[in-house]
């Protein structure tokens, strides 16, 4: 990460926002603090996958094997030392009554990692991106902090849905089986969404697990970068930031910067 050392050029995602989140995400549910390197390691394979390469997919399943050996030895230890993690809770609550096998367990660590890793790193860059951009970068994080966060979202769909009976919104029809795919980017800038709060974490029973945490790990980063480096300025044109070409999330490849204080 950016310790006082750190100085030049370096890449905010590869030094800040895949490592943060990591951590977080990995201390939130009790993995332990020597393994966080190897934790950032497989974060960092699976958010940078790339499907056209051979090399990738190899540290993709290496990351995955690794994440499933972790989990699950981690399950199995807070059987007989619980902490104050959240799958100390979640093996409590198994043991009490007697619900959610090992593997479903594992399960649950491993969609709080993939729902919640590539979403923040993502968040934080385009973050980063914007402020960098802005004439007054930090300005008064605290009132604009909402405001930032959510014209930074990354994430454009909700999970998809599927129709299980035919459904008629306005003039179109949605039939019995159809994939669902609700544009979320499309819903916050309706014009007319009229003062309705943000979709960012969606709604619901489904509401995002991780909203809180989210707000933990962009305040831990964001505010930090320009206290530390005031005149922390991009190291390559705006026009020339390169964004990953998916459509499951609208994030940056690298976050070149030049940090100076
Ligand atoms: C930038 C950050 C994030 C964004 C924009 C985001 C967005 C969302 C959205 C829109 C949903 C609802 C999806 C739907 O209804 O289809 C969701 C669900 C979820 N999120 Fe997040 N999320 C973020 C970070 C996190 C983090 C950090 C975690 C975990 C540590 C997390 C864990 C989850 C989980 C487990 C669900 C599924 C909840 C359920 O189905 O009941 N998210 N998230």
């Amino acid at each position: 990460m950016l310790d006082e050392s750190a100085s030049g050029t370096v890449d905010l995602l590869e030094r800040i926002c895949v490592p943060v989140p990591a951590i977080v995400i990995g201390e939130l549910l009790g993995v332990p603090a020597d393994r966080y390197a190897e934790l950032r390691d497989a974060a960092t394979a699976m958010v940078t996958f790339d499907a056209s390469s051979k090399e990738s997919a190899t540290r993709l399943v290496g990351a995955v094997t690794w994440l499933a050996e972790t989990f699950t030895n981690v399950v199995r230890s807070k059987h007989s030392a619980p902490g104050d993690d959240l799958i100390s809770g979640w093996v409590r609550a198994r043991d009490d009554a007697d619900i959610l096998s090992e593997d479903e367990l594992v399960s649950l660590a491993f969609l709080m990692m993939l729902a919640g890793l590539d979403n923040a790193v993502h968040l934080c860059g385009n973050i980063f991106a914007a402020l960098l951009t802005s004439k007054d970068p930090l300005g008064d994080w605290s009132t604009r902090r909402r405001e930032v966060t959510e014209a930074a979202n990354p994430l454009p769909f909700a999970i998809r849905r599927f129709a299980v009976e035919n459904m008629t919104i306005g003039d179109h029809t949605i039939p019995e089986g159809d994939t669902v795919l609700l544009s979320l980017f499309g819903a916050d800038s309706d014009p007319a969404r009229d003062g309705r709060p943000s979709l960012m974490f969606g709604r619901g029973p489904h509401y995002c697990l991780g909203a809180q945490v989210t707000d933990l790990i962009v305040d831990a980063t964001i505010p930090e970068l320009f206290v530390r480096y005031p005149h922390v300025r991009l190291a390559v044109p705006e026009s020339e930031l390169e964004y990953r070409s998916s459509w499951r999330a609208h994030g940056l490849v690298t976050l070149p910067v030049t940090l100076a204080r």
